[in-house]
């Protein structure tokens, strides 16, 4: 039954044939309503050959697919199994033609579970640098990490989470919960890592904001008792103007994949469902490259084909077992006739051009020298059978000289959130460090697996976006290195709970008291303290607030350091006159202490801004992570009700105060903005996209004869567990071994499914364009205003340019624009943003397309969202 539908596909309507029930009120209480549905949306796109920036890469690939043979094919969409070599995800080669299995490895910071690496600060910190620069430069060093080791594709960076709820247990390795700031983030990052060398892979598509209910067995772990997964359940305007947005800015920037989600969307699985991946990803923004599973993410064979995935990961149903959804499956998909050619062409042609669009050619493929198993040298290549014991790790050194880079992305992603004064510090008499956040793990950087713990200073986040430290430099290093350097005198009690002693030190004449205080937050599959990936609560850890509370009692000159993957509630303690300065240094990666002293003592003038609002409570965000099941022992459904109001959207909305508002930033030196100046351009009318696509080519041909489909010979080297393409034997409903074998297209696709006929084109659609309707990006503003440098020293500041798009239902506010500029003392530079038309523009749900509504607009020019320095209305 598996292979077909699984009840709870067709429960969806995912695959009915007629009109869509309406759907009542997301906000209705769940008993009284109809389940969110997905509309179908058949046939899956093809590429386009046209597509901008696509050309070249089309034309390798259909020279290579078209060489294929059906099995060849089947190798290249389905992964070998969980563990069977050496990367976290392999396809199947294609020895005939001299291109060896492709790696999919970890992840959006490092390179994962090798050595010899580096670990860069995770997305959140890259966020606050509000610098395109850093960001491109973060996601080329990554790429080239990923280059030296062998790896196809880097599986990052990461745009879902968005951030819905600040509690998310993976919003760090994203980048913030704007959507302009995220996608800016996404597109820099693709650029970097292909430009490397390295196929990128957008994440996860699209509705992944929480650890709880993502996967049935690790919530069954948890003891909740689910037979589905999440239910992510977003309105089609909140998903074009927020959670779709980042997305299609990785889109326009060329992404070669994008990695579909465990959740589901409107109660249809996230890797099987046609709206979003045909609809939304293919045809409506004209992506190009592949769709790849989240591991174990795949629920059906021909059925997640025809919804648009393209790539079955880690390739078997669930790991280990041995049985694919694809691989034989596919093969005798395409044989009996269940899924066309021209769908199997299309997946491998994706699959290629994203290959060959990074760079990459078939006769110099890095070859993968290292095991994401072991560190050992030595072990079995075939992890998961262990056979094939050889050489598996050659260790090797791709660390360049990405330390320096790191070390200037976490400064400048530091934010001081608050100084009367005492910063930056110059060669002070006495510094005193206190807390666990300061000092080092007792075990070492690496002793819990994935990080999976909060010990000693925080550098990243746990779970499988992690990587190995090649060093990771405490806060207490560096400080102590620089007072040494200084004269100063200096001690650290690196304990949280120690008040007898740190009393004694911290109370003492002329004493600058720097207490590092930290939250952590994670993926689902680790249990740290309590908190199953998502965080528990949004306070500090380790009772940091007591500490605080404590120094800031016993010292007048208390600097705080917050290392953290989001808000925390810093409500009790931070208008405290004591506390004299307070930093969010976020999750800086391996240069921890060096990036937070360069801040400290003013090496680096602080120009970081925070990626995100801090709000006085909890309950002030209007969003939290849904915690227990509500569904009875289905789906949990999480209804997005919040629609686009999330983080400084939701309290500007809520008129609620905060403590500190998304964009907000100090400086050691003073800014002022004038002369603000909107130039329109005279761009045309928006013409929707019309006529239609080609009909669905195929590349090559292949035997109908089911002898040529079969294990090659007797002495084929069967790896157990390993998945390949090939058949048993030419009984074809035993070699599936499909309990429901013999089911045509017809009985169980949706209609279209199998149509490879022209397809009309969507009006908000690109012919050509990947990204959608090129009108969208007429550049129709030109925003421009003065910064002027009033204090004494050289700073960066972040002007910010905000819309309000005039409509009842618009947000007060919401950024468009930015830039990181480099101001003199005394000095007055020009800060110069654009607004194009997507940026002006709402999504018009009954027309599906982007309207600029007839409300009147307003830009805005400030160095914070609630600090609008400059003001005029859009002409
Ligand atoms: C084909 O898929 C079904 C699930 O739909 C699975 O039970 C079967 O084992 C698969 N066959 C192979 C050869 O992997
Ligand atoms: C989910 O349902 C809402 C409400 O009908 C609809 O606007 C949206 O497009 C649907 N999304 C998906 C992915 O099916
Ligand atoms: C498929 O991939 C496997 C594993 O890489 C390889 O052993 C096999 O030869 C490939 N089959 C074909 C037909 O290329
Ligand atoms: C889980 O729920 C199912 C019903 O969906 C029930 O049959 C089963 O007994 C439950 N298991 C546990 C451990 O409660
Ligand atoms: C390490 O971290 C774990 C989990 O975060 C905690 O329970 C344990 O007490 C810590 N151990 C040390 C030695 O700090
Ligand atoms: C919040 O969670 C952390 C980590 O589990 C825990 O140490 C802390 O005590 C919790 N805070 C509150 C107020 O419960
Ligand atoms: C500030 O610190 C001094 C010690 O320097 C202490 O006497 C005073 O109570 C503190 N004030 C607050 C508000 O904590
Ligand atoms: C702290 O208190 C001392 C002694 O009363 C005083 O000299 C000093 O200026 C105070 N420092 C701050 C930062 O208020
Ligand atoms: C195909 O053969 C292999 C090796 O004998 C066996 O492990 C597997 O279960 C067989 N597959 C099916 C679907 O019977
Ligand atoms: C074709 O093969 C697929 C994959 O094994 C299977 O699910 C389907 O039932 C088969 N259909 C026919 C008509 O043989």
């Amino acid at each position: 039954m598996k292979f077909a539908i699984p009840l709870a596909l067709l429960a969806s309507g995912n695959l009915a044939l007629a009109t869509p029930e309406p759907v009542q009120p997301l906000n209705h209480q769940l008993h009284k309503r109809a389940l969110a549905y997905s509309e179908p949306h058949y046939p899956s796109p093809w590429m386009d050959s046209k597509a901008i920036g696509w050309e070249d890469a089309y034309e390798k690939a259909k020279a290579f697919v078209s060489q294929l043979t059906l099995l060849e094919k089947v190798n290249l969409t389905t992964g070998i199994g969980w563990g069977a070599e050496q990367c976290v995800g392999q396809t199947g080669a294609i020895p005939r033609l001299g291109l060896k299995s492709m790696c999919m490895q970890d992840a959006p910071l490092a390179i994962r579970g090798t050595d010899y690496n580096s670990v860069f600060p995770a997305g959140v910190t890259v966020a606050a640098t509000f610098d395109r620069g850093l960001m491109y430069r973060r996601g080329y060093a990554l790429g080239e990490e990923a280059k030296g080791k062998g790896v196809t594709v880097l599986l990052g960076p990461v745009a879902g989470p968005l951030g819905r709820a600040p509690e998310g247990g993976r919003n760090w390795e994203g980048f913030s919960p704007d959507p302009v700031l995220t996608g800016i983030a996404m597109a820099e990052t693709v650029r970097g890592t292909q430009d490397a060398g390295v196929v990128a892979c957008a994440k996860h598509f699209v509705g992944n904001e929480q650890e709880h209910f993502r996967q049935v067995g690790e919530a069954r772990g948890y003891g909740y008792n689910i037979s589905e997964t999440l239910s992510s359940n977003i309105d089609d305007k909140t998903m074009h103007e927020l959670y779709l947005w980042p997305f299609v800015d990785a889109i326009r920037a060329g992404v070669g994949s994008v990695m579909c989600v465990y959740t589901q969307a409107n109660n249809s699985y996230g890797c099987q469902n046609s709206k979003l991946l045909n609809n939304l990803l293919k045809q409506e923004n004209g992506f190009q490259g592949f769709v790849m599973s989240d591991w174990q993410a795949q629920h059906t064979g021909v059925a997640s084909a025809a919804a648009g995935l393209d790539m079955s990961m880690p390739g078997d149903t669930v790991f280990n077992s041995g049985r694919s959804y694809w691989g034989a499956n596919l093969t005798l998909a395409v044989l009996n006739g269940t899924l066309p050619q021209w769908r199997i062409d299309d997946m491998a042609m994706r699959i290629m051009a994203a290959f060959f669009k990074a760079g990459q050619t078939v006769e110099d493929q890095e070859p993968i020298n290292f095991s994401f198993w072991t560190l050992d040298t030595y072990g079995p290549l075939h992890w998961a059978a262990g056979k094939d014991y050889q050489q598996i790790n050659w260790h090797v050194d791709v660390q360049g000289d990405h330390g320096t880079l790191i070390r200037e992305i976490a400064a400048r992603g530091t934010v001081l959130l608050k100084n009367t004064g005492s910063l930056p510090l110059d060669k002070p008499k006495f510094v005193a460090i206190i807390g666990e956040d300061a000092g080092p793990n007792p075990f070492g950087p690496n002793s819990c697996p994935d990080r999976g713990c909060n010990n000693g200073t925080l550098g990243i986040g746990w779970g499988s976006g992690t990587g190995n430290f090649p060093y990771l430099v405490t806060p207490d290093q560096a400080l102590q290195a620089r007072a040494v350097q200084d004269g100063s005198r200096y001690e650290s009690i690196l304990r949280n709970h120690a008040p007898t002693e740190i009393k004694a030190l911290v109370s003492q004449q002329d004493a600058t008291a720097i207490v590092f205080v930290n939250a952590n937050a994670g993926e689902g599959y680790i249990n740290v303290e309590g908190n199953e990936g998502d965080r528990l609560n949004l306070t500090l850890w380790k009772e940091g607030d007591a500490l605080v509370k404590n120094v800031s009692s016993w010292c007048n000159n208390t600097i705080v350091v917050i290392h953290s993957p989001g808000p925390v509630l810093l409500t009790e303690w931070y208008d405290n006159p004591n506390i004299t300065a307070i930093l969010w240094a976020g999750m800086p990666g391996q240069e921890n202490g060096n990036s937070i002293t360069d801040v400290l003592y003013g090496r680096v003038n602080p120009s970081g801004r925070t990626p995100f609002t801090w709000g006085a409570t909890r309950e002030s965000y209007g969003t939290d992570v849904l915690y227990e099941p509500n569904n009875g022992n289905e789906a949990p459904q999480q209804d997005y009700t919040e629609g686009v109001f999330i983080d400084y959207r939701h309290f500007d909305k809520a008129d609620a105060p905060v403590l500190y508002e998304f964009g907000y930033g100090l400086s050691y030196t003073t800014f002022n903005y004038s002369n603000l100046k909107i130039e329109k351009h005279e761009v045309g009318e928006y013409t929707p996209t019309t006529g239609q696509t080609e009909q669905a080519p195929t590349f090559g041909n292949f035997s109908e004869n089911v002898e040529d489909y079969v294990f090659p010979s007797e002495e084929f080297p069967y790896v157990y567990q390993f998945i390949y393409p090939y058949l048993n034997s030419t009984a074809m409903s035993s070699s599936s071994g499909d309990a429901d074998y013999g089911k045509t297209a017809e009985e169980f696709l949706p209609p279209k499914a199998n149509d490879g006929s022209a397809q009309p084109l969507l009006p908000s659609s690109g012919h050509h364009h990947p990204g959608g309707n090129p009108a969208l990006y007429d550049i129709m503003y030109t925003v421009t205003a003065d910064i002027t440098n009033t204090g004494k020293l050289a700073g960066d500041e972040v002007p910010q340019l905000y819309l309000n798009l005039g409509g009842p239902e618009d947000p007060k506010v919401v950024l468009r624009g930015f830039d990181r500029l480099r101001v003199e003392p005394g000095e007055k530079v020009q800060f110069r943003a654009v607004l194009t038309r997507r940026d002006v523009s709402s999504w018009d749900t009954e027309n599906q397309d982007w309207v600029i509504t007839d409300f009147p607009k307003k830009v805005f020019v400030g160095s914070s969202s609630r600090k609008l320095e400059l003001e005029e209305v859009l002409p």
